[in-house]
């Protein structure tokens, strides 16, 4: 007999059938003339409670064998719980332990361990409850964002991870070299020599796969790409990875309020689909994590997102009755303290701010009728602040190269992208949302480190 999920047995199971399941212990409970161990495979929330009746073979070497962390498989009937909390239990039949785990030394054992040790064993905070909501959640949440492209006809494009540009301009790149690191080939005037690296010049890790995915909007009109982006920015936040993924949609013949239309859809989307797609794991985090989280969903769906522009948002900053850390003035970007003021204290859901100023904002950005804001969309979010990014980009020759010469970057190297714009270039915009910001969001997870199974931040790269 072929082994079924718990999910699937939770929801559908019927009374008196013969099932098999196969998973790890959670708990067990020795009792006078039975035990029950609860068993987690991963595929929900809650356990499948197993009853263990001394008629099993080797009973009770089979109980003592039969730890926290330990795997085994199950064979028996299902029968409806006399119990509360659960609707159906297994009677088991047949028990099959795979491997044992040592109470004594494995670390998981039935107690509440905080975030920061969980992340110290990597290997094995997966199969805690709130991990496991988080990845159950995150993969509802990567399948609703293809459904979703998928749904209003975007192609899925792959674009590179290996890049020799810097999207952002913001000097944030992983080097990507095969060069000897102790013995670095240099030119006569001492800097280093990449035509002898592997690609014949410098190379990093994407901190974005917009460019390329300009390229293809130009032939399909509508794209996405989702992937993993690296960014070496030295911060140490709550919000911060130096991998993570993301997801970003162009759009041929779009404009700055189009881009924003569709995030706000897509935002409300994602929510939607999560919520029907993990109710129980949803319901875990507002409990456990964060009473706020399944308000938050609702109010995602169901209202309006603010839109104003960056000039409107400085003036509210200017009159707020509270002082920064980092002072406000026209000309400032804005730091998290400044979003999450906005969203949180004055408009009190998500917003968009628009039109910031062109020296702040990257180098493709288009630049607005009055010479010093750019077409820019940034979306914030309550607790979290910026969770997306996004532009029109400049679409006319002229003026992007000037742009990339005003930003101290070599139009030469964007050679092609400064092509695009020479051969039926049209109007275009686009976005990027950091995954895991909007599970983050989403989840009520305090910490960015615990969205993502295996999280890279400075000086952590184990696992
Ligand atoms: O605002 P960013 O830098 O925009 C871009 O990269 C554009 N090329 C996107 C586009 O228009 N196609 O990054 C986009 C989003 C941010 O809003 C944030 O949610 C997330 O990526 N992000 C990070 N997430 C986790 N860790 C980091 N270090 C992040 N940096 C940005
Ligand atoms: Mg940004």
């Amino acid at each position: 007999m072929t082994h079924q999920r718990i999910l699937h047995l939770l929801r559908h199971g019927q009374a008196n059938a013969e099932v098999t399941i196969q998973g790890w212990v959670r708990t067990k409970r020795e009792l006078k003339d039975f035990s029950f161990v609860e068993v987690n495979d991963g595929s929900a929330l809650a356990n499948l409670q197993v009853i263990l009746e001394p008629t099993l073979p080797d009973y009770s070497n089979l109980l003592s064998r039969l730890n926290t962390g330990a795997s085994l498989q199950v064979s028996g009937i299902l029968v409806l719980s006399p119990g509360q909390g659960q609707r159906i239990e297994l009677k088991a039949q047949q028990v099959e332990v795979f491997g044992e785990a040592d109470p004594a030394t494995y670390p998981l054992q039935k107690k509440r361990h905080s975030f920061e040790f969980l992340r110290t064993i990597g290997h094995l905070r997966a199969r805690t409850n709130t991990l496991g909501a988080v990845m159950r959640v995150r993969n509802a949440c990567a399948a609703a964002i293809h459904q979703f492209f998928q749904e209003r006809g975007f192609l899925w494009v792959h674009t590179p991870i290996i890049t020799a540009s810097d999207c952002e301009g913001a000097g944030e790149l992983f080097s990507v070299t095969t060069l000897d690191l102790h013995k670095i080939p240099r030119n006569p005037d001492q800097s280093v020599d990449f035509k002898q690296d592997f690609f014949g010049k410098q190379a990093y890790l994407t901190v974005s796969g917009q460019l390329e995915a300009e390229i293809m909007a130009l032939a399909f009109q509508n794209v996405y790409t989702f992937g993993p982006t690296f960014r070496a920015e030295n911060s140490n936040t709550s919000r911060h990875l130096a991998e993570f993924w993301m997801v970003e949609p162009e759009m041929a013949f779009c404009d700055l309020e189009g881009d924003q239309n569709l995030a706000e859809e897509f935002l409300k989307y994602l929510f939607k689909s999560v919520l029907a797609a993990c109710p129980e794991d949803m319901e875990f985090f507002n409990q456990r994590i964060d009473n706020t989280v399944l308000a938050t969903a609702d109010q995602i769906i169901h209202q309006e997102f603010a839109r104003i522009t960056y000039t409107e948002a400085i003036q509210l900053l200017e009159k707020a009755p509270k002082s920064f850390e980092y002072p406000v003035a026209w000309g400032v970007d804005l730091q998290s303290e400044h979003e999450r003021y906005l969203a949180e204290e004055v408009f009190k859901r998500p917003m968009i701010v628009t039109d910031y100023p062109a020296e702040i904002k990257a180098f493709y950005m288009r630049l607005n009728d009055d010479q010093k804001t750019v077409a820019a969309m940034d979306i914030l979010v309550p607790k979290i602040g910026e969770i997306i990014g996004g532009s029109q980009r400049e679409e006319r020759w002229e003026i992007l190269e000037k742009r990339i010469q005003a930003q101290g970057m070599n139009p030469e190297d964007l050679w092609w992208y400064l092509d695009l714009r020479r051969f039926g270039t049209v109007p275009h915009a686009g976005f990027g949302l950091g995954f895991e910001r909007i599970v983050q969001f989403m989840t009520g997870m305090a910490n960015i480190r615990d969205v993502i199974p295996f999280p890279r931040t400075p000086l952590n790269a184990e696992f």
